[in-house]
């Protein structure tokens, strides 16, 4: 097996989209196979760590090994993080919504000839920028992802200084690069170091590379 980089290490990571409901039978929601965080938590749990997986509605299925929490919404997802603090690492991979539905209906909204219905929205919790900046539960070592359309790398470095976390895993995600859905991923991993232009891989290979960078992290091996 994999060398046990990660033994006696808690590692939280969340994965998917968030639902976000209208009514009961309608919801909001960001594209998001959960590929990649999946496999970031089965790569963890290969390396010894115990895994926390909060996951939204995913298609990927539950890696072995790891406890997993089913989530719906980013309210939900936030709630189960912080039941879950504290960790040594925590990798936000989720896809969360940036808003709800402001008064989500009980009941199903009917197309009753009165018109469209206007849905009021409001701002999500940022689950990312909120552990960051946790008072007593910050985990060392926090990483965040960022998928852009464009000039990937300048966002990436925005991102980490706003959101407040220790690394961002930023991704190309134009149609055209097929990396949403998709089983290969192109990275930068940007730190307060600088930045890393990783060569494409698959999402496990992705996954493997980032969790011996979090174990060089944790141990204080990284030169
Ligand atoms: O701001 P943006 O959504 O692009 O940031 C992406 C990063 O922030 C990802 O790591 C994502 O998991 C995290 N995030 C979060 N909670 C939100 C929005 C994003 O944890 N409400």
């Amino acid at each position: 097996g994999a060398a046990q980089l990660l033994a006696g290490r808690r590692i939280l990571v969340t994965s998917g989209p968030t639902h976000e409901p209208i009514d009961p039978v309608r919801f909001i929601a960001n594209r998001s196979s959960g590929k990649q965080g999946h496999a970031i938590a089965a790569a963890a749990r290969a390396a010894g760590a115990e895994v926390v997986l909060v996951s939204g509605p995913a298609e990927a299925a539950d890696p072995a090994g790891v406890r997993v929490i089913h989530v719906e919404s980013a309210r939900d997802m936030l709630a189960a993080v912080e039941e879950n603090l504290p960790v040594d690492a925590a990798v936000f991979a989720a896809a969360v919504a940036d808003w709800r539905v402001a008064d989500a209906s009980e009941q199903k909204i009917k197309k009753d000839g009165g018109g469209a219905p206007t849905l009021t929205l409001v701002e999500n919790p940022d689950i990312l920028a909120s552990v960051s900046r946790h008072h007593t539960l910050r985990p060392r070592l926090v990483v965040g992802f960022a998928a852009e359309t464009e000039q990937v790398v300048a966002h990436a470095r925005d991102k980490r200084l706003r959101k407040g976390c220790d690394w961002i895993v930023a991704n190309d995600v134009s149609p055209a690069t097929g990396i949403m859905g998709g089983d290969s991923n192109t990275v930068h991993l940007v730190t307060a170091a600088g930045v890393e232009d990783w060569p494409s891989a698959t999402k496990a290979e992705v996954a493997r590379h980032l969790v011996a960078r979090i174990a060089a992290e944790l141990s204080g091996t990284h030169p």
